[in-house]
């Protein structure tokens, strides 16, 4: 049996937005080195909102599923709404994901933040300029 909801199964079958963006304004990047997974989350952003969003992860299924998921709550959030998504939220979508497998989750939340902070920080230095 697995431990996985169907969610998480489909969305590992069929990730959603998954790959790297031609064109993307900023991306985060996030490892776990107990498990040595790695995410990449490429953002595009357009009068403050996540247009576009692509990702690549090498990592277990959960990690997979759950960037295939966060990809899709955060696409067309505005930056401060997407700063506000967690791992909770990410898991709840899938249906919840066994407790081993929550910082999986985290990763993706984390990745996704980390292109957001990087993308302000871009923008600061460009507007004070
Ligand atoms: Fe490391 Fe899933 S086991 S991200």
């Amino acid at each position: 049996m697995s431990i996985y909801t169907e969610k998480v199964i489909e969305h590992f079958k069929n990730p959603r937005n998954q790959g790297k963006l031609k064109d993307y304004d900023a991306v985060g990047e996030k490892g776990n080195p107990v498990c040595g997974d790695v995410m990449y989350i490429y953002i595009k952003v357009k009068d403050d909102i996540i247009v576009d969003i692509g990702w690549e992860t090498m990592g277990c299924a959960a990690a997979i599923a759950t960037t295939s998921m966060l990809s899709e709550l955060a696409k067309g959030k505005t930056l401060d709404e997407a700063l506000k998504l967690t791992r909770e939220d990410v898991a709840d979508g899938l249906g919840g994901l066994p407790p081993v497998k929550m910082h999986c989750s985290n990763l993706a939340a984390d990745a996704l933040h980390e292109a957001i902070l990087k993308y302000r920080e871009k923008h600061k230095k460009k507007k004070s300029k």
